[in-house]
């Protein structure tokens, strides 16, 4: 949450600036601000909303100059208005932020003792008054950070600018993530590569309580403490053209379009295409793969919101593939259950960003346990993939649009794998088994592109689906995330209430939300499970409710039940979840389109939540 981007260098830091922060937007958009010094002076502006609005006031705005900060916010503390929008400037002081001080009201109210005057409603500016004050004393940037830490308690990373100094920045991470940009005289230090990628490909990334200092071209690194670091440039090879919409009305319609390819990329180093059999590329631990999947007797899985509806299908498959027994639990949850983790547990978090603060606590605490830990990523060395023992990844390409996608798809298409791999090693499948698996996922990328060519029916139909009340989805077996992760694409985009839920549920309880407002979608593969779905639909319908069906071939019985039946491709149990969630993104994504919402960037949602 918040994007941060600094500068100092020779071309104009206006433009590096926004532009680096359009590019951040996905971390939050509640405002923006700059503030850029020249000839000892700081000019900052700063806007409620988004980066546009900023822009707009940055028009008739003239800035020399070489050296800037800026920040888009995701409020935690404080309304998103402008007073609180960062940069936040103390004396010769300027500061962005991202994350939280926990400590927030002791600072504050030692500080108004001591007779300062606070301007926002905000923890970050408290921190901009803590180095004012130690720079009183020290007459030194980085010292007057370096002592400001030791009064700060939380997770976060700071950049800070100091007026009497136009040649230095300092930044401190612990927590959210901040990466050095290394360029050609001149340099960049940033939330997300995406920031700088068009200037630079060789990054540093700055590991928690770390500090750097960029002065002039010159690029040191310390500890919290003060002790002096030696970094590594990583050398980075997204192209920027991944993070243009090439065409596409929204980022997400763009995600959405890019699965098939995403999914192939996903399984790629993991496929062998010739023999239809998996062999996993080595995932970093100890021993080898097969080793590790001989030893552990059970696997977690740890994630937040639909990182975690993957999880849920990664229980489905592992147990069902391999008999070896997996639990689930979602990461705000699981540190604070004080969780039991036996002897040969394999942790396997799964992580879009890699950045998710409850995550990334999670895997720090399993590791802590004794536990063998393997991330699944996105954004390779992103924190949760630093933190873990083995490492996957989704090979999805930048995803933008804050609602998750291609990273979803991606996933499942790894938890394929995954589970094909462990029971191959631990003897569960026969080779026939295995080939036939292989085949089917395989094919997956094309039987996207096939229901992907439905997507004018969804445009034409989501203004229809407009006067609906209310959406329940319902799925069995693996169609029950697929349902669940539907209801959350529906309640992000559209703002209208859903509900996902195991058809078998509805008559628990949700059987009395149904009357001719409710729309009933479901996901209904025609398989050994879908009888009984079918029942459960005929309870519904007898109630009033309006079903929209998802099934496979010229399935009679859905079809005439149905207001509306979209046949999808068939594939193998363990791949249908891959083809089976297309239609639902679609479909939000079309009616929250229609009723004119802001798809990219939906209220109140931040692509990267660090903070818990
Ligand atoms: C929903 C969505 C979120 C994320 C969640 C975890 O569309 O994108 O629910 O899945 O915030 O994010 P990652 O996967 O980055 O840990």
């Amino acid at each position: 949450m918040c994007g941060i981007v600094g500068y100092l260098g020779f071309q104009d830091p206006k433009k590096i600036i926004i532009d680096g922060l359009k590019k951040l937007e996905y971390r939050g958009y509640d405002s923006a601000g700059i503030a850029i010094l020249n000839d000892g002076k700081t000019k900052r502006v700063r806007a409620a909303g988004k980066i546009i609005n900023l822009e707009e006031k940055l028009i008739n705005e003239n800035f020399n100059g070489h050296i800037g900060i800026g920040h888009t916010r995701w409020a935690t503390h404080g309304a998103p208005n402008e007073k609180n929008a960062h940069p936040h400037q103390v004396g010769a002081i300027s500061l962005v932020h991202n994350g939280i001080i926990e400590n927030y009201l002791e600072i504050k109210k030692d500080l108004i003792a001591r007779g300062a005057e606070i301007k926002s409603d905000t923890d970050s500016e408290l921190v901009a008054h803590l180095v004012n004050e130690e720079i009183q004393v020290t007459n030194n940037l980085l010292l007057a950070v370096q002592k400001t830490l030791g009064k700060l308690i939380g997770a976060f990373s700071i950049v800070v600018m100091w007026e009497k100094s136009p040649n230095e920045l300092v930044a401190f991470k612990d927590g959210p993530p901040l990466i050095v940009g290394v360029g050609e005289k001149e340099n960049f230090i940033v939330s997300d590569v995406q920031a700088a990628l068009q200037y630079t490909k060789n990054f540093v990334y700055l590991e928690d309580r770390e500090i750097v200092h960029i002065h002039n071209n010159d690029l040191k690194y310390y500890s919290a403490l003060g002790a002096p670091l030696k970094k590594q440039i990583t050398t980075v090879d997204w192209n920027t053209e991944q993070v243009e919409k090439m065409g596409f009305k929204h980022y997400m319609l763009k995600e959405i379009y890019e699965q098939p390819r995403a999914v192939a990329a996903a399984i790629r180093p993991h496929i062998n295409t010739e023999l239809h059999s998996v062999q996993m590329e080595s995932l970093g631990f100890a021993k080898s793969n097969s080793e590790t999947f001989k030893t552990i007797d059970r696997i977690m899985f740890v994630a937040c919101g639909t990182s975690f509806y993957a999880a849920m299908l990664g229980k489905y498959l592992i147990e069902q593939a391999s008999g070896l027994p997996v639990e689930i639990d979602v990461a705000s949850e699981f540190r604070y259950r004080k969780p039991i983790i036996p002897k040969n547990t394999l942790l396997i978090t799964i992580s879009q960003s890699g950045e998710t603060a409850d995550t990334l606590a999670a895997i720090r605490l399993a590791k802590e346990k004794g536990a063998l830990t393997l991330s699944i990523t996105n954004v390779q060395r992103s924190s949760i993939d630093r933190e873990a023992h083995g490492h996957l990844y989704m090979n999805s390409g930048v995803e933008i649009g804050v609602a998750s996608t291609k990273a979803f798809t991606s996933t499942i298409a790894l938890l394929n794998v995954l589970a094909l791999q462990i029971a191959k090693d631990r003897g569960a499948m026969t080779p026939e088994q295995e080939k036939n698996y292989v085949v089917q996922l395989l094919a997956t990328p094309s039987q996207i592109e096939g229901v992907l060519a439905y997507d004018k029916y969804f445009s034409e139909a989501a203004k229809k689906l407009q006067t609906f009340k209310g959406f329940l989805y319902l799925g069995r077996g693996v169609s029950y995330p697929i349902a669940l992760e539907g209801a959350l694409k529906l309640k992000e985009l559209a703002y209208m209430h859903a509900e996902g839920y195991a058809a078998g549920e509805m008559k628990h309880g949700p059987l009395a939300l149904i009357d001719a407002s409710m729309a009933i979608v479901v996901v209904a593969p025609t398989d050994d499970l879908i009888e009984k779905t079918i029942s459960n639909l005929q309870e519904a319908k007898a109630r009033g409710g309006k079903i929209i069906s998802i099934g496979t071939g010229d399935n009679k019985a859905l079809q005439s039940m149905s207001e509306y039946y979209l046949s999808i491709p068939a594939s193998s149990w363990m791949a249908h979840p891959l083809i089976s969630v297309v239609p639902l993104q679609l479909m939000s994504y079309h009616l929250a389109d229609s009723l004119g919402y802001d798809v990219d960037q939906p209220r109140n949602l931040a692509k990267s939540v660090t903070v818990e």
